[in-house]
């Protein structure tokens, strides 16, 4: 296995991905109850943006760097609108955390230095009665995550399989689970079989469990089939969202991303509808476009 999350940290797909989970830990703690939060593909946690492999791709000024500029607002390219509630909860997050990482002042600079990956971004959102399950499975990898996540008692590292996790941790005592599927893609299409295994196993062991999934769009071909076998799953519904930066024709870059969510809270689709324009008009490079669509919905 070779990916490292630290060469994409902040990209357009980090973007999405990250701002549609905050949104949906903020949709769970609309009731008190607690709930288990499983990430079965965590990276190490944390990223820098401006140093090493991530400053080497420049992926996040295609990403966050577009989103947040701190120059005064006189230097910045043109004022945006106030963002909607998804995005400036994310955008805040983000900022807080940067400032956190480096509190000497280090932030006041343009950029961004320091983001969060999807375990610290979830650990710092968590109530006391809720709990965080992170998965890696590269040791080095692993042993970042677990310094990470060592100040948030709430929340622990497993060196494991993430998609056996869920299999070993669903259905949770909380007797509510948000689970978020975010690989590397490395065995291309076939990692879809291993998603779409994990979440059949994880809805017949808890059929109200509900599931993030991310996923790349190169060609359009290469998804289309995944989405339909998404939309066949035990589920009440399955929302996809999907956010391309160019036209979905090349098979050699990433044109664009989505996320099938299986089992989303209520109104989540519209949370996510007054935030894909957004990001489709901050973050698109080239006849950009989005899309929110009912793969499933059953009354
Ligand atoms: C896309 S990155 C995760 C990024 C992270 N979710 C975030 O948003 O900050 C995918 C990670 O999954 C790890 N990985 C690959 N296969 C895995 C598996 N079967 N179980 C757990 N982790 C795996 C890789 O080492 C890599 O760090």
């Amino acid at each position: 296995m070779n990916y490292k999350h630290s060469f994409h940290a902040g990209n357009f797909a980090d973007v999405l991905k990250h701002a549609a989970l905050l949104g949906l830990i903020e949709a769970f703690q609309r009731k008190d109850s607690g709930f288990l939060l499983v990430d079965t593909h965590g990276g190490r946690g944390g990223y820098l943006l401006d140093a090493g492999d991530a400053q080497r791709t420049g992926e996040s000024e295609g990403g966050i760097l577009k989103l947040i500029d701190r120059r005064p607002i006189e230097q910045q390219p043109k004022r945006k609108a106030t963002p909607p509630p998804l995005l400036a909860a994310y955008l805040e997050a983000v900022d807080r955390f940067d400032a956190e990482t480096f509190p000497t002042g280090g932030n006041t600079i343009a950029a961004l230095r320091a983001y969060p990956g999807s375990p610290l971004l979830a650990a710092r959102a968590l109530r006391p009665q809720d709990r965080l399950i992170v998965c890696e499975l590269q040791p080095g990898e692993h042993s970042a995550l677990s310094k990470a996540l060592a100040p948030y008692p709430n929340a622990r590292s497993e060196l494991r399989d993430g998609y056996a996790a869920v299999r070993a941790l669903v259905p949770p005592p909380e007797r509510r689970a948000l689970v978020l599927i975010d690989p590397p893609y490395e065995a291309q299409e076939d990692e879809y079989d291993a998603i779409l295994g994990a979440v059949r196993d994880g809805l017949a062991r808890f059929a109200q469990c509900s599931f993030a999934i991310w996923f790349p769009i190169k060609r359009r071909a290469g998804v289309a089939r995944f989405l339909r076998r998404a939309a066949d799953l035990p589920a009440q519904s399955v929302l996809l969202a999907e956010l391309l930066v160019r036209p979905d024709d090349s098979p050699l870059r990433m044109n664009g991303c989505g996320l099938v969510l299986v089992n989303p809270p209520y109104r989540f689709d519209q949370a996510l509808a007054q935030a894909l324009p957004v990001l489709r008009d901050s973050l698109g490079e080239q006849l950009p476009s989005s899309r929110l669509d009912w793969l499933k919905k059953e009354a």
